[in-house]
């Protein structure tokens, strides 16, 4: 299966596209308890800003659940939070019911949230025949080391966990995370890439035709069923 690539020209461009498309992909589920898995970091800030600016009357938000991708172990107010850049560029400013929110733990304990989300998951989140939890939509970023979620290079194992989720280490912080695994993330109906920037796009082009170092990767392996990358002119120079 070939991932599906769009190209844009900046950053501000590639929200718009992807917002329009989500509204849309959004309005045609015909079941409630749409789940969404976040990404974290910075690309996804341009998207949440632009959903509470333009579309906080148009998505119907209470048919969604959002869970993460991953989350940085710290505390809900930290600026590393993803939750929490969340929160304020998003959830206070459209009307998503406060049971929608599945946020991970970031203060409690590593391996005690890592159990508790997997089983919250577990207990919401739609399970596939083989047991495994299955996103609607997974929306995922891409670190300049072909990290996504936060399986990093070298943890690769992270790739192939049986667990929902694992505790992961960011490779030149420590920073301890949790993560959704490979599996999980892989079996997602719907996989939403989003990637931009000039220092991303040679390990992209590595990822997306499969050449080069793409098996050191984590994001090379996501590649199964409907995938598709949004990337912009800065990010996609090499594809
Ligand atoms: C995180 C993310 C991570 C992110 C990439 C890209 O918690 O950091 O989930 O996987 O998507 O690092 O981050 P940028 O969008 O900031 O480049």
């Amino acid at each position: 299966m070939t991932v599906q690539t769009k190209r844009v020209s900046d950053p501000a461009t590639l929200a718009a596209e992807f917002a329009k498309e989500f509204a849309d992909w959004s309005a045609r589920q015909t079941h409630d308890k749409i789940s969404i898995a976040l990404s974290g970091g910075s690309t996804p800030k341009i998207l949440f800003k632009l959903w509470a600016e333009q579309y906080a009357d148009v998505i119907e938000w209470s048919r969604l659940h959002f869970y993460w991708g991953d989350e940085r172990c710290v505390p809900p107010g930290d600026p590393e939070s993803n939750y929490g850049v969340a929160k304020k560029l998003l959830f206070d400013k459209v009307p998503v019911p406060p049971e929608n929110i599945h946020r991970v733990l970031g203060e409690a304990d590593p391996q005690e949230e890592r159990s508790r989300y997997e089983d919250e998951i577990r207990s919401v989140v739609a399970l596939r025949a083989n047991g495994l939890p299955q996103f609607d939509l997974m929306l995922l970023g891409m670190g300049d080391d072909g990290h996504t979620a936060s399986i990093f290079p070298h943890q690769r194992e992270l790739l192939t966990s049986n667990e929902i989720c694992e505790v992961a280490q960011h490779p030149v912080s420590g920073q301890t995370r949790i993560t959704l695994t490979g599996p999980v993330i892989k079996a997602a109906k719907k996989t939403v890439f989003l990637v931009t920037g000039a220092g991303k796009k040679s390990v992209l082009a590595d990822v997306i035709h499969h050449k080069g170092e793409f098996e050191s990767y984590p994001a090379s392996y996501i590649d199964e069923g409907d995938v598709t990358f949004y990337v912009d002119d800065a990010a996609g120079e090499l594809l």
